[in-house]
Parts: structure tokens; C-alpha cells; sequence
């Protein structure tokens, strides 16, 4: 970790007031650490609106000082998620080598990092107006490992970082441990850029017309339909060396020196034509199937890759416990790989893999190596955002001429069983929302698993996405295994759904809405502890359907960040097909005073506010 002066060690007592920082490369955020446990965290864009926003994340830095009643100057520490000074020696370096070919991007390589990556420390000081000497550094891959090892229920643990590239490192192995009640975190080993998975598969994303650094998990989907029939060739692009680690063989790839193309005409030779990314994916033609044999392809060489290097981590370490960090965390397919053939008992993926969790695993990598201040359990849920006013949400469906009811707890969860018993989709906020790119129960769309109807109604109505994504399951984790294929230490895997696991076949035709191609799922296992509401919705849906499980998908539409506040809820239910909107005790129907009450489905009651059943 880089200070601008060495502050004063802090006394054990003292209770410090830490703010962590992601910003200027991709999903911006911040998170704070009061007295050794996080209080908020959120990402810029759920603020902004703006999705994946990378700009200085002001509004979650707002969000998070005015929650928790602090000025900027009552701020111990400001902790930036990785050392600018070394990226831009990296950005620096590479372009030199790989002169006079990077001409192009050099230039544009210099004003990123001049414009912002450069000046971090000015940018911080001049925002927060705190003195330069708090602000601090730590490494991009220490981030990731604290967000993983220090927010994770054990006490010792293997931990494993892989994402796209940080300052220099891709991938790093190393141990966690909390001794005394102090934790120590050692990343032993790095392999360094060029050389990385997370830059390997989006080398694949953009070849596939995706949209790198967004829309990895669409390959992640696409393979299912494919056959890895192009492992052979994707083995090619990257070997294991001799230490464990792996090399990429450069000729096929650009993206170490042009900004504008990831992959070498060589990797064109090897593969075919990329994909335009305006054609549309017709899996009934060659081309069609060709890209998904690439998808498949590499997400096996993927796993493969990840399986070994764990397997030897679990080996040197003899640690049953593994936790897994950066944005190569957010495969779950390969996590669920990991799990089953690595030898761990217990793989821990926080809620927030990517950069944006690097914000709270900044702060928490200073609050207990930076200044050892005493290891305390982070609470294991991902609920650490603004809250839902639901007050709100009365008010302007009051003012929009919109029916609503109010319920107590137990009416309400009845009322929304029902109606995603007779098929209605439902806008589901509750409490805080969700740090991190998926949405756990608190700002969720709800529907019933059952149908490949209610799928299609989903991607055509709500969602506008591509027809081969799947859609995840929640399901009670006491029950999990009756319905999913979990391997030991897959309930844990699957409490921020950061696993695929077969669903078992014989309810695949129960739960055919969420239940991918090749028989798969990316199931949340949900603790009652955790959204005790939800779990109360999927009891109730369970007594009246026989099957406690509910389809469970982020609450936006595409484009859009995942909805925050009760008005932004209720703009996204009157612009697409949702049927009912529930947050705290309100529930609105779709459907205006004037609208004929007899025609109106069962669980549209129909009573208006004044009347409502609360
Ligand atoms: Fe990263």
C-alpha cells in the first residue's frame, strides 16, 4: 500500500472512518468502512443512471458520506482501488515496446490515463477536500483479495484473483488468515499482463460482437449451445508454463498494442470471421453454430485453466477454503467447475467480484493491514445501498391515478404468491439494494420457473434481450438439493448466485424457465436470514404451487442500470410489460381506475388506496 506520508498507526479503540474508491476504468464506486465494518457501498451508475458510469463516482460518495452523517473531514482514510501511477507505467511501457505499431493508440491510451488515472490523488483531494497525506493507494489484485478474504465467513483461506489486467498483475494466488484477531492477507504469487484469462475471453467477447467488459456473461450463455469443438485451437492462444502459470502467444492478439482491436488477423485465420455485432445470432446456420462452438470453446479452456491452477493452490495450500476474486469470479459456470474438481470444500465469491467491489475491498485491505486495526465478520449479505421508500412509491402512483393496495407482511406475501401463481411478473423492492451487478431479492423481477412462455414474455416485454440468455432461480437453501445438483459446498457457492449447477432432471420441465439449454442453472441459494421477505414470498408461492422457487431476474430493462429508488421502480413498471410493483407494504397493478374490474385477472384486488387492506 502507497500513502503520501505514513499516518499514525491507529490505537485498537480508535474508530476509524475509511472510504474506498473504483473509478476511471469501468463500474465506479464507493464504500465505507466506519469502525471496521462496512456501512454502505454502491455503484455509481445506480446513482447516476448511467450504466457501468466509470467517471469519479460523486453520487455514491454523497450516498455514502449523508447515510452514514459524516463530513469529509471526520474521514480517516480515502483508499484508492489501485496504484494509477503503476497503470500508467504499464500503459506507458507497452505502448513503447510495441512501437511503432501502438502509434495509434498511444495518443489515446495518454489522455485517459493523463486526463484522470494519473492525477487520482488530485482528483480525491479536490472532491473531498481532505488532506493529500490521507488518501492511499493499494494494489488492484490487493483489492480484489480483500474483497474476497475479508468479507467471506472463515478464517483461513486460499485466495485466487483473476480479471482482465490491474496495474501489471492478472492473476494472483496467495493465502488469508486471521490470527490473533488480525488478518493478513499474502499474494504469493502474479502472472502479469500480457498474459491473462480475463483478457483472453474478452478477446472472445468482442471476436463474438460483444461488447467487452459488459457482456461476457452473453458468451458465458452463448456456449451452451455450442460444442467446444475449437478447444483444440483456442489452446493454442495461451499454454501452461513450466511454474504453474500460463502464457498467451501474442501473435494472436492486439490488444497489448492497438485500443482498436483485441484480436491479430492470425486469430482470424484460426477462427473464421468475427461477428458483426448488429447480426443477429441464428443458431439454425453454420455461422450461427460457429460462434457458439467459440463461446463453448473458450469457456472450456476457461475452466480448464482455472481447475488446474486451483487444484495446485489447494495442493501447496492444504487449505480446504478458497476465495475467488476479480471479474473472472462472475463465471459461474467455471466457479461451479472450481468447486467440484479443485479439491476446496468451500469456494467464497463476494456478492461484488468485479471492480466495483474492489471500492470496499480498498477499504477493508486498509482498515486491517494499513492500519491493523482488529478483523471483525462482515456481515454476509450484499445489501449495502439506499433503501427503498415506499412512501414514495404511494405517493406517485397516488398522483398517477394508479390503483394500489397496502398489506401487512403476511397479506402481502399471500397477494404476490398468488399472482405469480396465475402468472403475473412482478417488480419486487425491498430494504436496501444490492451492491454488485446481480440483484439477490431486493430489487429483483419475480415470476413463476415454470414456463418457457413466461421466459419469452420476459425477453420480449421486459427485458428487449437475446432469446439465448437464461433466466436464474432463487430457491429456499434448505431445499435446494431436491430440485439442483449441488455438489458439497454448492448451497454456499450459490448464496450470491455465483454458481451453475444442473438442475436435476427430473423437474427441468417444472422449472423450464430457468433452466438453461444444457440442463443448467445459476441458482441462489437463499438463507432466510438474509431477505426474510423473499424467502416468505417463495414459501407462500411453494404452499400454493407445490414448488418454493421462484425465477429471479435484476429489476431494469436493457440499457438501464438496475433500478434504485421507488420512483425509478414504478417509471420502469409503466414503460414495460411488469404486472404488479410491490415495495414495503404497496402493491400496483397495472391497471388505471377507468379499466373494467370485471375483466381484471384474480389477484388484481382493486381497491384503492383509502381502501387498502392494510
Ligand atoms: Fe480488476
Amino acid at each position: 500500500m502507497v500513502a503520501g506520508a505514513a499516518p499514525d498507526r491507529a490505537d485498537e479503540s480508535v474508530l476509524m472512518n475509511i472510504l474506498g474508491l473504483s473509478a476511471h476504468y469501468h463500474d465506479s464506486a464507493a464504500a465505507l468502512i466506519v469502525d471496521g465494518l462496512p456501512v454502505c457501498a454502491v455503484q455509481e451508475e445506480r446513482l447516476s443512471r448511467r450504466k457501468h458510469d466509470s467517471g469519479f463516482p460523486v453520487a455514491a460518495i454523497d450516498y455514502c458520506l449523508t447515510h452514514a452523517g459524516l463530513d469529509p473531514s471526520q474521514l480517516d482514510a480515502v483508499v484508492f482501488y489501485e496504484r494509477s501511477l503503476l497503470k500508467f507505467e504499464r500503459i506507458l511501457t507497452c505502448a513503447l515496446r510495441a512501437f511503432p505499431r501502438s502509434w495509434r493508440s498511444f495518443p489515446h491510451a495518454m489522455r485517459n490515463s493523463l486526463g484522470e488515472k494519473m492525477w487520482v490523488r488530485g482528483i480525491i483531494a479536490s472532491h473531498l477536500e481532505v488532506p493529500r497525506q490521507k488518501i492511499l493507494f493499494t494494489d488492484h489484485h490487493a483489492s480484489h483479495a480483500a474483497a474476497a478474504f475479508l468479507t467471506a465467513p472463515t478464517r483461513e483461506a486460499a485466495i485466487l484473483t483473476a480479471d482482465g489486467v490491474g496495474e501489471w498483475a492478472t492473476l494472483t494466488a496467495g493465502r488469508g488468515r486471521c490470527e490473533d484477531g488480525h488478518a493478513q492477507i499474502e499474494l504469493q504469487r502474479e502472472i502479469r499482463y500480457p498474459h491473462s484469462l480475463g483478457l483472453l475471453y474478452s478477446t472472445f467477447t468482442a471476436y463474438l460482437g460483444f461488447a467487452v467488459n459488459e457482456d461476457e456473461y452473453k458468451v458465458m450463455g452463448l456456449a451452451a449451445y455450442g460444442r467446444p469443438t475449437l478447444a483444440a485451437d483456442v489452446r493454442r492462444l495461451i499454454r501452461r508454463t513450466a511454474d504453474g502459470g500460463f502464457a498467451i502467444e501474442p501473435e494472436y492478439f492486439e490488444y497489448h498494442t492497438t485500443a482498436q482491436r483485441s484480436y491479430s488477423s492470425r486469430f482470424v485465420d484460426l477462427f473464421g470471421p468475427p461477428r458483426d455485432p448488429y447480426d443477429p445470432i441464428d443458431l439454425d446456420t453454420a455461422e450461427g453454430r460457429r460462434f457458439a462452438n467459440c463461446a463453448a470453446s473458450v469457456q472450456q479452456v476457461l475452466e480448464e485453466l482455472l481447475v488446474d491452477i486451483a487444484r495446485d493452490l489447494r495442493r501447496e495450500s492444504g487449505l480446504p477454503d478458497l476465495c475467488v476474486g476479480g471479474g473472472v469470479a462472475l463465471n459461474g459456470v467455471a466457479n461451479g467447475r472450481v468447486l467440484a474438481e479443485s479439491g476446496f470444500e468451500r469456494l467464497f465469491v463476494p456478492p461484488a467480484p468485479g471492480d466495483a467491489g474492489c471500492a470496499i475491498g480498498a477499504a477493508l485491505y486498509a482498515d486491517r493491514i494499513y492500519f491493523g486495526n482488529p478483523h471483525r465478520e462482515v456481515p454476509d449479505h450484499p445489501f449495502w445501498g439506499p433503501e427503498v421508500d415506499a412512501a414514495d412509491l404511494t405517493r406517485v402512483a397516488r398522483e398517477d391515478g394508479q390503483i394500489f393496495d397496502q398489506f401487512d407482511d403476511g397479506a402481502l406475501v399471500d397477494h404476490v404468491a398468488a399472482a405469480l401463481a396465475a402468472d403475473a411478473i412482478v417488480g419486487w423492492m425491498d430494504g436496501r439494494c444490492e451492491f454488485g451487478p446481480r440483484a439477490l431479492g431486493h430489487r429483483s423481477i419475480l415470476a413463476a420457473p415454470h414456463s418457457h412462455e413466461t421466459r419469452d414474455r420476459l425477453n420480449r416485454d421486459i427485458k428487449n434481450r437475446e432469446g439465448f440468455r437464461p433466466f436464474a432461480p432463487v430457491v429456499p437453501i434448505e431445499v435446494a438439493s431436491r430440485y439442483f445438483e449441488l455438489p458439497s459446498g454448492g448451497a454456499r457457492l450459490g448464496r450470491f448466485m455465483s454458481g451453475v449447477f444442473p438442475v436435476r432432471p427430473e423437474w427441468r420441465d417444472a422449472l423450464a424457465a430457468v433452466t438453461h439449454v444444457d440442463g443448467s442453472a445459476r441458482v441462489q441459494t437463499l438463507e432466510q436470514a438474509m431477505a426474510p421477505r423473499l424467502y416468505a414470498l417463495l414459501q407462500a408461492y411453494g404452499r400454493k404451487t407445490g414448488v418454493p422457487i421462484l425465477l429471479n431476474t435484476s429489476f431494469n430493462v436493457a440499457g438501464e442500470p438496475i433500478v434504485t429508488t421507488a420512483l425509478e421502480g414504478y417509471s420502469t413498471f409503466r414503460r414495460c410489460g411488469l404486472d404488479l410493483l410491490v415495495a414495503g407494504p404497496t402493491v400496483i397493478s397495472k391497471r388505471s381506475r377507468s379499466t373494467d374490474e370485471k375483466e381484471a385477472p384474480a389477484w388484481q384486488s382493486g381497491s384503492m388506496a383509502e381502501s387498502g387492506a392494510v
